[in-house]
């Protein structure tokens, strides 16, 4: 059996910086294992930017990034993990300069900082809008460089523990269909997302499918704030991909069907640059108040003006944006306005880890988009995410070689490889009553409709109830390819399986949430309720298969709960 000190699960940001962590550490045997190659990460899709107070552009400071966050996380967010976050950006920030992350410059040869959302200062560092792309393959170069190991596309199946202990993990080698089990004592999950849940409108690319978080619910471990999801304001208008809030951060605008600026009527001051969560709600507002626009194909939008910002601009800051403009839209952004929607874009919630990206479980760690820390609340500021996995990669990946020294390997029994094996025979038994496709549309559709940017009882409990037929369903799924090498069909099944049960406690989150905060917005319920509801939901599946909650209280130091104004 394949025996390692750490397993990293995901090659994003967080899997890479994690890893780099631990291969300093001499004499450790580390692997990395992904579905994809690792280059191919979600990570390289972020485009604006990473957040840093290094006030290259105007004063800032950590205190006051951190007061940004909290405040943006509708004060949801565990402060003390925040400061943590705030504290270690700047070094962070200089930690990939000097491994050669080519950031954009200032005339005076610092790094470029741009405004974004809910920031009080300019704070994003970037590298024009394709920044997640080189943070990526400067943290690949750098793992190669120290010699990481690499399993590159490899599926996990399934978590190994004793109940206290972890012990490794099962796996699908996508090479040659063998399924195999992986000893290891320590496993750090950074699986990513899982915003491909709303399917037809995400920003996230195919393999987000929550493969991570479901893994983590079926061994018994607390999801996190599962409620939570994140509407980035402007995705293209019929495919959803992400249209950088750089572009606003640049100077960008966003106008209705009358020709107004229409942020003037939603956050006076900050505009454009408000949090996403109001800028997703003031754009929807718009469109179900009529004053969106409508195309022949029935697509409804509003318009991302940055035509004044002039061609030389557009090109040196947003050359990515002009590009996905013009291939995905048939628009060039220097001569007419983009259509934008909000489109499926961050998970908030996930994994419950601590401030080291501990769980519950010894030697399980979870870091990035798949955990929740909690540093971004019920809604999280453009340009952390980028920061989050680098910052909290590196301390899991500091934490575990601490750790993994002390601890033996447990025994791993083979049993758990044949029930997996025994899994995936079934699907290709099926009945061959549903089809794949279908589906994951309607889990789409019931998703977006019931837990999309507006939430209501009646709206949820419709959409619990279809995810429960869809669940019901999908037993009847059958993978119709029968090949062994690369088998996308087998692939594609076991990550919907895993969507399911990720939306089931979205929807159940959503259900006992009976306030708005952040991203979660009741309309029943439409105002934040500090006194019964300032506090984390914590969701598991019992033994017979059903959710149960329970709550956990927000770690406050210094910034008091106040009412969000921009
Ligand atoms: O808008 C963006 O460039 C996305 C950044 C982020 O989600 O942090």
């Amino acid at each position: 059996m394949l025996t390692y000190d750490i397993v990293i699960v995901g090659a994003g940001g967080g899997g890479l910086y994690a890893a780099l962590e631990t291969s300093r550490k001499k004499g450790l045997k580390v692997a990395v294992i992904s579905k994809v190659y690792p280059t191919r990460s979600h990570t390289g899709a972020a485009q604006g930017g990473i957040n840093a107070a290094l006030g290259n552009v105007a004063p800032d400071s950590p205190e006051k990034h951190a007061y940004d966050t909290v405040k943006g996380s509708d004060f949801l967010a565990d402060q003390d993990a925040v400061e943590l976050m705030c504290e270690m950006a700047p070094k962070i920030i200089r930690e990939m300069e000097h491994m050669g992350l080519p950031f954009s410059r200032l005339e005076n040869g610092k790094i470029a900082q741009r405004p974004f959302g809910g920031a009080s200062f300019p704070r994003t560092c970037y590298a024009a809008d394709k920044t997640g792309h080189v943070m990526l393959q400067t943290l690949y170069e750098q793992c190669i460089r120290f010699g990481v190991h690499f399993l590159n596309e490899w599926f996990v199946l399934s978590l190994v523990h004793n109940g206290e202990r972890m012990a490794g993990l099962t796996a699908l080698n996508l090479r040659n269909g063998k399924v195999e089990g992986i000893r290891a004592k320590a496993v750090i999950l950074a699986t990513g997302g899982h915003a491909r849940i709303y399917w037809n409108r995400t920003s996230n690319a195919l393999g987000n499918t929550g493969d991570g978080v479901a893994m983590a619910l079926r061994a018994g471990v607390g999801l996190k704030d599962m409620e939570f999801v994140q509407f980035h304001p402007t995705g293209l208008r019929r495919s959803g991909i992400l249209v950088t809030e750089g572009a606003r951060g640049e100077g960008g605008y966003l106008i209705n069907s009358k020709g107004e600026r229409f942020m003037e009527r939603y956050a006076p001051e900050k505009l454009e640059l408000a949090p996403r969560d109001l800028v997703s709600r003031a754009i929807e507002t718009e469109i179900m108040e009529g004053r969106g626009f409508k195309d022949e194909e029935g697509n409804e939008f509003v318009y991302l003006d940055l035509r004044h910002l002039g061609r030389k601009k557009i090109i040196e800051r947003l050359p990515q944006i002009r590009e996905l403009a013009i291939d995905f839209e048939g628009i060039d952004p220097i001569k007419e306005p983009i259509p934008v929607r909000p489109t499926a874009h961050y998970s908030m919630g996930g994994i419950d880890a601590d401030k080291f990206g501990r769980t519950e479980i010894k030697g399980l760690y979870a870091v990035g988009e798949c955990a929740c820390i909690s540093v971004h609340g019920a809604n999280r500021l453009g340009g952390n995410s980028l920061l989050d996995i680098v910052v909290f990669g590196k301390i899991a990946g500091e934490d575990a070689s601490e750790s993994v020294g002390e601890w033996e390997l447990l025994p791993f029994k083979e049993s758990l490889v044949k029930e997996e094996e025994e899994r995936i025979k079934s699907l290709f038994d099926g009945e061959g009553k549903e089809n794949l496709a279908e589906l994951r549309n309607q889990l789409s559709d019931a998703m977006s409709k019931g837990v999309g940017i507006f939430r209501e009882e009646k709206g949820i409990k419709e959409a619990i109830e279809k995810v429960e037929e869809i669940r019901e369903r999908a037993q009847k799924l059958k993978v119709y390819d029968r090949s062994s090498v690369f088998n996308t069909n087998l692939q594609q099944t076991l990550e919907f399986l895993n969507m399911v049960e990720v939306a089931r406690t979205i929807a159940f989150g959503a259900l006992e949430r009976k306030e708005s905060r952040g991203a979660h917005f009741r309309k029943d319920f439409p105002k934040r309720d500090d006194e019964k509801f300032l506090k984390h939901s914590v969701i598991k599946r019992r033994e017979d298969g059903e959710l149960s909650i329970s709550w956990k209280p927000v770690v406050i130091t210094k910034f008091k709960p106040e009412e969000r104004k921009y």
